[in-house]
């Protein structure tokens, strides 16, 4: 049996304007997918908290597990150039699908990172985000090579689409961020498009949007390395307000990051595609805060994590 381990993601600055090819930040953080895979007798078993799928093909349509599938699938194809022998996969998340902690980049990188060493394949780390953002790609549609890149690495990174780089910040080891989990009634894909519609239909508009998103993402580099909070605070809640502006957010999410501010919080944004799922908080969170996010949100409130760390190991596996 082998376990692969890889890192959750929070986007910090830039998410939605990097798949148009502008800068952003996201930052791989100490709650962890765990993968097991091991060999078994015959076809596919996959267990998670989406429920238990046995499979007699690997290419059999409409799985549950499409990124699991996906993920066994590409590594089929471009590594083995075979199917992979019948297996037992077996998925922990720290958090529920969808939340926009990256969980689905995460399950790819984890799953084909356990199947290089279950097959002695021998991929590097950047093989593997590469085939973790094929699998990204192929069951959304539109996807930037940020989450699986930042989860396969770890650490925090500056994603440079135009240039097909990601850079590892390397000066910055502790952050201290805290995270709110919201309900989301959209999904990442619906939201890639809401952003696309508005993009076709006011392109001037939303490109001079999507500047101004990437120059927050390069001051927030430079305040990242100064260590200078007030302003990468700041740097979050005009980052929020163009997110908003783009009809990613709903009126609790504004409502709640406005109330964190006047609470006193340092900093507070979206993560990730939006309209709810992650809202990442710079320092740690205090009760008080922690009780406001909660009569905000009501129904749409899950969770709260007064502190998480950035993770510096990426992906690791063990057997
Ligand atoms: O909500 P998540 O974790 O799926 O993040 C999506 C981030 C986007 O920038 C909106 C899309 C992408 O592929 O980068």
């Amino acid at each position: 049996m082998v376990t692969a381990r890889a890192p959750l993601v929070v986007k910090l600055f830039g998410e939605h304007a990097v798949v148009y090819g502008y800068h952003a930040i996201a930052g791989a953080i100490n709650l962890k997918i765990i993968a097991r895979v091991e060999l078994q007798s015959q076809g596919y078993l996959i267990e998670s908290n989406l429920g238990v799928e046995r499979l007699e093909s690997l290419w059999t349509e409409k799985v549950k597990h499409k990124y699991v599938v996906k993920a066994l699938q590409v590594f089929s194809q471009d590594v083995l150039g075979r199917d992979v022998d019948p297996v037992k996969i077996t998925i922990r998340s720290p958090a529920p699908p969808s939340c926009g902690l990256a969980t689905s980049a995460a399950v790819s990188v984890a799953v084909i990172s356990a199947l290089s060493k279950l097959y002695n394949a021998g991929l590097s780390k950047t093989e593997i985000a590469r085939m973790g953002h094929k699998v990204e790609t192929l069951v959304q549609g539109r996807a930037s090579p940020m989450d699986t890149y930042t989860s396969t690495l770890g650490g925090l990174v500056l994603v440079c689409p135009q240039e097909n780089r990601l850079v590892k910040i390397q000066d910055v080891e502790r952050l201290d961020l805290s995270i709110v989990l919201a309900r989301r009634a959209r999904s990442t894909r619906e939201l890639v498009h809401t952003v696309y519609r508005i993009y076709s239909r006011y392109r001037e508009i939303v490109e001079k949007i999507f500047i101004l998103i990437d120059t927050i993402c390069l001051e927030a580099l430079e305040a990242l390395r100064r260590r200078d909070t007030e302003k990468l605070g700041m740097l979050m809640y005009t980052n929020h307000m163009l997110l908003s502006s783009l009809g990613v957010s709903n009126a609790l999410i504004d409502y709640l990051i406005s109330c964190l501010r006047e609470r006193g919080a340092r900093g507070a944004k979206l993560s990730g595609a939006g309209d709810g799922g992650t809202i990442v908080v710079l320092g740690r969170l205090t009760r008080e805060i922690e009780q406001t996010a909660r009569e905000v949100l009501r129904e749409r409130y899950v969770s709260a994590m007064r502190h998480i760390d950035v993770d510096n190991q990426g992906v690791e596996v063990r057997d």
